[in-house]
Protein backbone atom coordinates (compact mmCIF):
# COMPACT_ATOMS: atom_id res chain seq x y z
CA UNK A 1 0.00 0.00 0.00
CA UNK A 2 0.88 3.92 -0.10
CA UNK A 3 3.74 4.54 2.15
CA UNK A 4 5.03 7.42 0.86
CA UNK A 5 3.56 10.95 0.27
CA UNK A 6 3.84 13.02 -3.03
CA UNK A 7 3.82 16.35 -2.12
CA UNK A 8 3.03 19.49 -3.60
CA UNK A 9 6.48 19.49 -4.70
CA UNK A 10 6.72 16.00 -5.31
CA UNK A 11 3.85 15.63 -7.19
CA UNK A 12 4.80 19.03 -9.51
CA UNK A 13 8.41 17.34 -10.08
CA UNK A 14 6.94 14.07 -11.63
CA UNK A 15 5.07 16.17 -13.71
CA UNK A 16 7.13 18.18 -14.98
CA UNK A 17 10.19 15.48 -15.08
CA UNK A 18 10.28 14.80 -19.29
CA UNK A 19 9.20 11.12 -19.58
CA UNK A 20 9.18 9.08 -22.13
CA UNK A 21 6.64 6.44 -22.38
CA UNK A 22 7.21 2.59 -24.96
CA UNK A 23 4.16 0.91 -23.75
CA UNK A 24 0.75 2.11 -24.34
CA UNK A 25 -1.48 0.67 -26.97
CA UNK A 26 -3.18 3.24 -28.87
CA UNK A 27 -6.77 0.96 -29.24
CA UNK A 28 -5.89 0.91 -24.85
CA UNK A 29 -6.62 4.77 -24.67
CA UNK A 30 -10.05 4.15 -26.09
CA UNK A 31 -11.49 6.15 -23.37
CA UNK A 32 -15.87 4.81 -22.77
CA UNK A 33 -16.98 8.26 -23.79
CA UNK A 34 -15.51 8.20 -26.86
CA UNK A 35 -16.06 4.52 -27.55
CA UNK A 36 -19.85 4.75 -26.61
CA UNK A 37 -19.49 8.08 -29.58
CA UNK A 38 -17.99 6.28 -32.31
CA UNK A 39 -20.54 3.64 -31.54
CA UNK A 40 -22.91 5.67 -32.36
CA UNK A 41 -21.13 8.07 -35.67
CA UNK A 42 -20.54 4.01 -37.02
CA UNK A 43 -23.80 2.54 -36.32
CA UNK A 44 -21.78 -0.07 -34.33
CA UNK A 45 -24.13 -2.61 -31.93
CA UNK A 46 -22.08 -3.67 -29.58
CA UNK A 47 -22.67 -7.33 -28.45
CA UNK A 48 -25.15 -7.62 -25.16
CA UNK A 49 -22.46 -8.46 -22.33
CA UNK A 50 -20.49 -5.29 -23.15
CA UNK A 51 -21.03 -2.71 -20.35
CA UNK A 52 -23.67 -0.68 -21.44
CA UNK A 53 -23.04 2.26 -20.27
CA UNK A 54 -19.89 4.78 -19.58
CA UNK A 55 -20.35 4.16 -16.03
CA UNK A 56 -20.73 0.22 -16.12
CA UNK A 57 -17.63 0.17 -18.12
CA UNK A 58 -16.13 2.28 -14.92
CA UNK A 59 -17.36 -0.76 -12.82
CA UNK A 60 -16.54 -3.65 -15.21
CA UNK A 61 -12.89 -2.38 -16.02
CA UNK A 62 -12.52 -2.48 -12.33
CA UNK A 63 -12.81 -5.81 -11.97
CA UNK A 64 -10.90 -7.90 -14.65
CA UNK A 65 -10.34 -11.36 -13.71
CA UNK A 66 -7.06 -11.70 -15.94
CA UNK A 67 -5.33 -10.55 -19.01
CA UNK A 68 -7.57 -12.74 -21.07
CA UNK A 69 -10.91 -11.03 -19.30
CA UNK A 70 -9.29 -7.88 -19.83
CA UNK A 71 -8.56 -8.42 -23.83
CA UNK A 72 -11.93 -9.78 -24.09
CA UNK A 73 -12.94 -6.40 -23.45
CA UNK A 74 -10.33 -4.57 -25.49
CA UNK A 75 -11.15 -5.93 -28.90
CA UNK A 76 -15.05 -5.49 -28.26
CA UNK A 77 -14.16 -1.85 -27.64
CA UNK A 78 -11.71 -1.57 -31.04
CA UNK A 79 -14.73 -2.88 -33.06
CA UNK A 80 -15.85 0.98 -33.16
CA UNK A 81 -13.04 2.44 -34.98
CA UNK A 82 -13.62 2.27 -38.91
CA UNK A 83 -12.31 5.53 -40.38
CA UNK A 84 -9.04 7.05 -40.49
CA UNK A 85 -10.27 9.95 -38.61
CA UNK A 86 -11.74 7.87 -36.25
CA UNK A 87 -8.19 6.63 -35.45
CA UNK A 88 -6.45 10.35 -35.69
CA UNK A 89 -9.48 11.07 -32.95
CA UNK A 90 -8.07 8.12 -30.75
CA UNK A 91 -4.96 9.16 -30.76
CA UNK A 92 -5.11 13.21 -30.67
CA UNK A 93 -7.18 12.10 -27.43
CA UNK A 94 -3.80 9.91 -26.60
CA UNK A 95 -1.12 12.75 -27.84
CA UNK A 96 -3.08 15.61 -25.47
CA UNK A 97 -3.36 13.58 -22.28
CA UNK A 98 0.63 12.52 -22.57
CA UNK A 99 1.98 16.07 -22.98
CA UNK A 100 -0.43 17.17 -20.23
CA UNK A 101 1.13 14.69 -18.27
CA UNK A 102 4.98 16.08 -19.30
CA UNK A 103 5.45 12.60 -21.44
CA UNK A 104 7.46 14.40 -24.40
CA UNK A 105 7.63 11.07 -26.04
CA UNK A 106 5.88 8.26 -26.72
CA UNK A 107 6.67 4.98 -28.79
CA UNK A 108 2.94 3.86 -29.11
CA UNK A 109 1.51 0.36 -29.63
CA UNK A 110 -1.30 -0.21 -32.29
CA UNK A 111 -2.86 -3.63 -33.42
CA UNK A 112 -3.55 -4.04 -36.95
CA UNK A 113 -4.50 -7.48 -37.27
CA UNK A 114 -7.11 -6.41 -34.97
CA UNK A 115 -8.66 -4.27 -37.38
CA UNK A 116 -8.00 -5.69 -40.90
CA UNK A 117 -9.87 -8.95 -39.73
CA UNK A 118 -12.68 -6.71 -39.39
CA UNK A 119 -12.46 -5.59 -42.72
CA UNK A 120 -10.63 -1.84 -42.13
CA UNK A 121 -7.20 -1.98 -44.57
CA UNK A 122 -4.28 -1.24 -42.87
CA UNK A 123 -3.28 1.76 -44.54
CA UNK A 124 -6.70 3.50 -42.94
CA UNK A 125 -5.19 2.73 -39.28
CA UNK A 126 -1.37 3.30 -40.30
CA UNK A 127 -2.65 6.84 -42.05
CA UNK A 128 -4.69 7.92 -39.06
CA UNK A 129 -2.45 7.17 -36.66
CA UNK A 130 1.08 8.88 -38.15
CA UNK A 131 -1.38 12.18 -39.23
CA UNK A 132 -1.68 12.45 -35.33
CA UNK A 133 2.00 11.77 -34.51
CA UNK A 134 2.60 14.51 -36.94
CA UNK A 135 0.15 16.91 -35.43
CA UNK A 136 0.86 16.03 -31.80
CA UNK A 137 4.60 17.23 -32.97
CA UNK A 138 3.07 20.29 -34.74
CA UNK A 139 0.81 21.39 -31.35
CA UNK A 140 2.73 19.97 -28.59
CA UNK A 141 6.68 19.56 -29.66
CA UNK A 142 6.41 16.10 -28.40
CA UNK A 143 8.12 12.93 -30.54
CA UNK A 144 6.30 10.20 -31.38
CA UNK A 145 6.81 6.83 -33.08
CA UNK A 146 4.16 3.71 -34.41
CA UNK A 147 4.93 0.26 -33.20
CA UNK A 148 3.21 -2.09 -34.89
CA UNK A 149 2.29 -5.59 -32.55
CA UNK A 150 1.61 -8.78 -33.96
CA UNK A 151 -1.16 -10.61 -31.55
CA UNK A 152 0.04 -13.67 -30.87
CA UNK A 153 -3.41 -15.71 -30.28
CA UNK A 154 -3.66 -15.27 -34.03
CA UNK A 155 -1.08 -17.84 -36.31
CA UNK A 156 2.27 -16.70 -37.39
CA UNK A 157 1.14 -16.98 -40.85
CA UNK A 158 -0.71 -13.83 -40.02
CA UNK A 159 1.63 -12.48 -38.82
CA UNK A 160 3.57 -12.75 -41.72
CA UNK A 161 1.08 -11.71 -44.08
CA UNK A 162 0.35 -8.31 -41.59
CA UNK A 163 4.54 -7.54 -42.03
CA UNK A 164 4.06 -7.85 -46.05
CA UNK A 165 0.41 -5.59 -45.77
CA UNK A 166 2.56 -2.80 -43.82
CA UNK A 167 5.61 -3.22 -45.67
CA UNK A 168 5.24 0.35 -47.45
CA UNK A 169 5.30 1.66 -43.74
CA UNK A 170 8.35 0.23 -42.43
CA UNK A 171 10.27 1.61 -45.69
CA UNK A 172 8.90 4.71 -45.06
CA UNK A 173 9.88 5.29 -41.54
CA UNK A 174 6.11 5.52 -40.49
CA UNK A 175 5.51 2.74 -38.48
CA UNK A 176 9.22 2.27 -36.99
CA UNK A 177 9.33 -1.19 -34.91
CA UNK A 178 7.31 -4.06 -33.96
CA UNK A 179 6.13 -6.23 -30.92
CA UNK A 180 4.30 -9.07 -30.13
CA UNK A 181 1.35 -8.36 -27.46
CA UNK A 182 -2.08 -10.78 -26.90
CA UNK A 183 -2.94 -13.65 -24.31
CA UNK A 184 0.64 -14.64 -23.76
CA UNK A 185 1.33 -17.99 -22.00
CA UNK A 186 -0.65 -20.35 -24.29
CA UNK A 187 1.48 -18.79 -27.30
CA UNK A 188 5.41 -18.75 -26.40
CA UNK A 189 7.71 -16.26 -28.56
CA UNK A 190 8.98 -19.64 -30.41
CA UNK A 191 5.88 -19.43 -32.80
CA UNK A 192 6.80 -16.39 -33.64
CA UNK A 193 10.69 -16.86 -34.43
CA UNK A 194 10.00 -16.45 -38.32
CA UNK A 195 8.31 -13.09 -38.29
CA UNK A 196 10.82 -12.09 -36.82
CA UNK A 197 13.72 -13.04 -38.44
CA UNK A 198 11.72 -11.80 -41.69
CA UNK A 199 11.16 -7.79 -40.71
CA UNK A 200 14.42 -8.23 -39.64
CA UNK A 201 16.23 -9.33 -42.76
CA UNK A 202 13.85 -6.90 -44.64
CA UNK A 203 14.71 -4.15 -42.65
CA UNK A 204 17.79 -4.14 -40.27
CA UNK A 205 17.20 -1.33 -38.39
CA UNK A 206 13.38 -1.95 -36.92
CA UNK A 207 13.05 -1.57 -33.48
CA UNK A 208 12.33 -5.08 -32.27
CA UNK A 209 10.05 -5.74 -28.92
CA UNK A 210 8.08 -8.13 -27.56
CA UNK A 211 5.37 -8.59 -24.58
CA UNK A 212 6.92 -11.10 -22.08
CA UNK A 213 7.21 -12.46 -18.34
CA UNK A 214 3.64 -10.83 -17.64
CA UNK A 215 1.44 -13.88 -17.08
CA UNK A 216 4.37 -15.91 -18.44
CA UNK A 217 7.03 -16.86 -16.28
CA UNK A 218 11.33 -15.52 -17.01
CA UNK A 219 11.73 -18.39 -20.08
CA UNK A 220 9.33 -15.90 -21.95
CA UNK A 221 11.57 -13.00 -21.50
CA UNK A 222 15.00 -14.74 -22.43
CA UNK A 223 13.73 -17.03 -25.15
CA UNK A 224 12.63 -13.41 -26.46
CA UNK A 225 15.52 -12.28 -26.15
CA UNK A 226 17.29 -15.19 -27.95
CA UNK A 227 14.81 -16.46 -30.66
CA UNK A 228 13.23 -13.07 -31.41
CA UNK A 229 16.19 -10.49 -31.14
CA UNK A 230 14.50 -7.98 -29.00
CA UNK A 231 16.59 -5.01 -27.62
CA UNK A 232 13.71 -4.77 -24.99
CA UNK A 233 11.12 -6.21 -23.53
CA UNK A 234 7.61 -5.00 -22.61
CA UNK A 235 6.90 -6.19 -18.89
CA UNK A 236 9.27 -8.62 -18.02
CA UNK A 237 8.50 -8.43 -14.34
CA UNK A 238 8.63 -12.24 -13.96
CA UNK A 239 12.43 -11.70 -15.04
CA UNK A 240 12.59 -11.07 -11.07
CA UNK A 241 12.74 -14.91 -10.63
CA UNK A 242 16.39 -15.83 -12.57
CA UNK A 243 19.49 -14.30 -11.36
CA UNK A 244 21.15 -15.13 -14.86
CA UNK A 245 18.53 -13.21 -16.60
CA UNK A 246 18.28 -10.33 -14.06
CA UNK A 247 22.59 -9.77 -14.30
CA UNK A 248 21.78 -10.11 -18.13
CA UNK A 249 19.35 -7.33 -18.86
CA UNK A 250 22.09 -5.42 -16.62
CA UNK A 251 24.67 -6.33 -18.69
CA UNK A 252 23.07 -5.44 -21.49
CA UNK A 253 21.19 -2.61 -20.02
CA UNK A 254 18.27 -4.50 -21.85
CA UNK A 255 15.08 -2.07 -21.12
CA UNK A 256 11.88 -3.43 -19.17
CA UNK A 257 8.58 -1.57 -20.14
CA UNK A 258 6.79 -1.58 -17.00
CA UNK A 259 2.98 -1.23 -16.18
CA UNK A 260 2.31 -0.74 -12.62
CA UNK A 261 -1.29 0.25 -12.84
CA UNK A 262 -1.89 -2.65 -15.57
CA UNK A 263 -0.53 -5.10 -13.17
CA UNK A 264 -2.55 -4.68 -10.88
CA UNK A 265 -5.78 -4.44 -12.57
CA UNK A 266 -4.85 -7.41 -14.53
CA UNK A 267 -4.29 -9.04 -11.10
CA UNK A 268 -0.49 -9.62 -11.45
CA UNK A 269 -0.09 -8.22 -8.03
CA UNK A 270 -2.54 -6.85 -5.23
CA UNK A 271 -0.21 -3.97 -5.02
CA UNK A 272 1.90 -2.03 -6.78
CA UNK A 273 4.11 -2.47 -3.63
CA UNK A 274 4.29 -6.18 -4.68
CA UNK A 275 6.19 -5.40 -8.52
CA UNK A 276 10.18 -5.40 -7.88
CA UNK A 277 10.82 -2.68 -9.10
CA UNK A 278 13.45 -1.30 -6.25
CA UNK A 279 14.83 -4.65 -7.04
CA UNK A 280 15.37 -3.64 -10.49
CA UNK A 281 16.89 -0.22 -9.75
CA UNK A 282 19.38 -1.55 -7.31
CA UNK A 283 20.27 -4.28 -9.27
CA UNK A 284 21.04 -1.77 -12.55
CA UNK A 285 17.95 -3.66 -14.85
CA UNK A 286 16.87 -0.53 -16.60
CA UNK A 287 13.27 0.30 -16.52
CA UNK A 288 10.79 3.06 -17.66
CA UNK A 289 6.53 3.46 -16.33
CA UNK A 290 4.37 2.98 -18.72
CA UNK A 291 0.53 2.96 -18.92
CA UNK A 292 -0.44 0.46 -21.35
CA UNK A 293 -3.69 0.41 -21.44
CA UNK A 294 -4.77 3.51 -19.81
CA UNK A 295 -8.58 3.84 -20.94
CA UNK A 296 -9.35 0.30 -19.23
CA UNK A 297 -6.98 0.54 -16.62
CA UNK A 298 -7.51 3.67 -14.63
CA UNK A 299 -4.43 5.97 -14.94
CA UNK A 300 -2.00 7.50 -17.64
CA UNK A 301 1.36 8.01 -17.37
CA UNK A 302 2.02 10.40 -14.77
CA UNK A 303 -0.68 7.87 -12.43
CA UNK A 304 1.62 5.36 -12.50
CA UNK A 305 4.76 7.37 -11.60
CA UNK A 306 2.60 8.72 -8.71
CA UNK A 307 1.68 5.27 -7.77
CA UNK A 308 5.40 3.79 -8.29
CA UNK A 309 6.45 7.22 -5.86
CA UNK A 310 4.00 6.75 -3.42
CA UNK A 311 5.14 2.83 -2.63
CA UNK A 312 8.80 3.08 -3.12
CA UNK A 313 9.78 6.82 -2.26
CA UNK A 314 12.70 7.33 -4.75
CA UNK A 315 14.49 10.49 -4.56
CA UNK A 316 14.29 13.27 -7.49
CA UNK A 317 18.09 11.69 -7.68
CA UNK A 318 16.92 8.30 -8.42
CA UNK A 319 13.57 9.80 -10.35
CA UNK A 320 16.50 11.69 -12.71
CA UNK A 321 18.16 8.42 -13.63
CA UNK A 322 15.08 6.47 -14.40
CA UNK A 323 14.37 8.90 -16.39
CA UNK A 324 18.00 8.68 -18.08
CA UNK A 325 17.17 5.24 -18.26
CA UNK A 326 13.90 6.16 -20.59
CA UNK A 327 15.66 8.07 -22.56
CA UNK A 328 18.49 5.42 -23.71
CA UNK A 329 15.86 2.85 -24.32
CA UNK A 330 14.56 5.32 -26.86
CA UNK A 331 14.28 4.53 -30.27
CA UNK A 332 14.10 7.94 -30.89
CA UNK A 333 17.59 9.80 -32.83
CA UNK A 334 20.78 10.91 -30.88
CA UNK A 335 19.85 14.59 -31.07
CA UNK A 336 16.77 14.34 -29.69
CA UNK A 337 17.61 11.88 -26.67
CA UNK A 338 20.64 14.94 -25.99
CA UNK A 339 17.78 17.23 -25.42
CA UNK A 340 15.41 15.25 -23.44
CA UNK A 341 18.40 14.43 -21.08
CA UNK A 342 19.06 18.24 -20.86
CA UNK A 343 15.74 18.80 -20.09
CA UNK A 344 15.97 16.15 -17.43
CA UNK A 345 18.91 17.61 -16.13
CA UNK A 346 16.90 20.64 -15.48
CA UNK A 347 14.05 19.62 -13.97
CA UNK A 348 15.79 17.85 -11.83
CA UNK A 349 18.05 21.10 -10.89
CA UNK A 350 15.19 23.30 -10.25
CA UNK A 351 13.53 20.75 -7.76
CA UNK A 352 16.37 18.84 -6.03
CA UNK A 353 16.71 21.13 -2.88
CA UNK A 354 12.81 21.55 -2.67
CA UNK A 355 11.73 18.07 -1.82
N1 LIG B 1 -2.74 -5.88 -25.51
C1 LIG B 1 -3.10 -4.75 -24.92
N2 LIG B 1 -2.63 -4.71 -23.66
C2 LIG B 1 -1.96 -5.87 -23.45
C3 LIG B 1 -1.24 -6.42 -22.37
N3 LIG B 1 -1.10 -5.80 -21.20
N4 LIG B 1 -0.68 -7.63 -22.53
C4 LIG B 1 -0.81 -8.29 -23.67
N5 LIG B 1 -1.47 -7.81 -24.72
C5 LIG B 1 -2.04 -6.60 -24.62
ZN1 LIG C 1 0.85 -4.10 -23.24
Amino acid sequence: MAKYECNEHMENFLRELPKCEHHVHLEGTLEPSLLFNLAKRNNITLPSHFPPSVEACAVRYNNFADLQDFLDHYYIGMSVLITENDFYDLAMEYFKKAHSDGCLHSEVFFDPQGHVERGIHIDTVVEGFDRACKKANELFGTTNKLIMCLLRHLPAESGLKTIDDAHKHFESGVIHGMGLDSSEKPFPPHLFTECYKTLKDRFPQVGLTAHAGEEGDHTFVSNSLDLLTVSRIDHGVNSQHDEQLMTRLAQNQTMLSLCPLSNVKLQVVKDVSELPIDTFFNKNVPFSINSDDPAYFGGYILDNYRAVHTRFGFSTEQWRQIALNGINGSWCDEDRKTELRQLVHSIHNKYKDLI
